[in-house]
């Protein structure tokens, strides 16, 4: 991993760089992480570190400053102080697929990707999310749900070592939206990269998450560690005890009715 990994993305106080770190330390190193907005620290002395292959899910309340997390190690914002180390191949998918209607699905998939891949590339990816029968549609004639495993299949021509999803199924339908938790429950087992995965809804972490992290006063205020078997089971009474100490960690009363964030 130590060859894929870039130095600081930037830094607005000058830093000396930080090493890089020993092969296979980390898929992510953050230290020192802050990003204001107008003088207010939205990210204040962040440090998250993420093993190659860990799924990890981000919750907190809304506004703590997720989003703004996800896009600094996408490589989308480079305001920032501190340390951000992340692998060079990286992918991410946001709630909303973003696919550019006038092209079709297939050459949505390959969008912005280096060395002009052929539909193959594309074709392939497309079938790992079971959507390769759609691969000549149109983006406006997709349903919800396959416009978002189109927005998967388009992360995963990346082969990404890292994989960050925000709230990928938030505008999904219920059904769907377990249909599309299993399939990125698969494809991270499959692919092996490492996930990070923003979410509102605590299950949803409690179920795919080797390790759950709530964000809170722009840190990762608590994390939860998770060693439960998969399938994971949601009946089981350590699922329904890690949900109610991550639940109350968010503030939400914890009792007959968990509904999530
Ligand atoms: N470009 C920007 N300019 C000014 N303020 C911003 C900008 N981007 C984000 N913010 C502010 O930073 C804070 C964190 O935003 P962010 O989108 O990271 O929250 P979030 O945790 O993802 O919330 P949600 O769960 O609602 O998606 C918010 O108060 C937001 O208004
Ligand atoms: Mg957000």
């Amino acid at each position: 991993m130590a060859t894929d990994v870039h130095g600081p993305v930037t830094t607005t106080r000058k830093e000396k760089p930080a090493p890089p770190p020993a092969a296979n330390a980390s898929a992510v190193r953050v230290q020192g992480l802050s990003r204001r907005f107008d003088g207010r620290a939205v990210i204040d002395g962040l440090e998250l570190d993420v093993r190659p292959g860990e799924f990890v899910a981000l919750l907190g309340r809304s506004g703590c400053g997720k989003s703004t997390l996800l896009r600094i190690l996408a490589g989308l914002d480079r305001e920032i102080e501190g340390t951000v180390l992340v692998p060079r191949r990286k992918a991410v998918a946001f709630q909303s697929p973003r696919l550019m209607p006038w092209k079709k699905v297939w050459r949505n998939v390959l969008l912005g990707l280096p060395g002009k891949p052929g539909r193959p590339v594309a074709d392939k990816a497309l079938d790992e999310v079971g959507l390769g029968h759609r691969s000549d549609a149109w983006p406006k004639t997709l349903s919800g749900g396959e416009a978002q495993r189109a927005s998967l299949a388009r992360a995963l021509v990346r082969e990404p070592d890292l994989l960050l999803l925000d709230e990928p199924f938030g505008a999904l339908d219920a059904l769907t939206r377990i249909k599309a938790q299993r399939l990125v429950g698969e494809l991270w087992q499959r692919r092996g990269c490492a996930v990070l995965l923003v979410t509102h809804d605590v299950e949803e972490a409690v179920l795919l998450a080797d390790r759950v992290l709530v964000m809170d006063d722009g840190v990762i205020a608590h994390e939860a560690h998770l060693d439960l078997p998969r399938p994971r089971d949601i009946a089981d009474p350590e699922f329904a005890r890690v949900r109610g100490e991550l639940l109350e960690r968010l503030g939400v009363e914890t009792g007959a009715q968990d509904t999530g964030a």
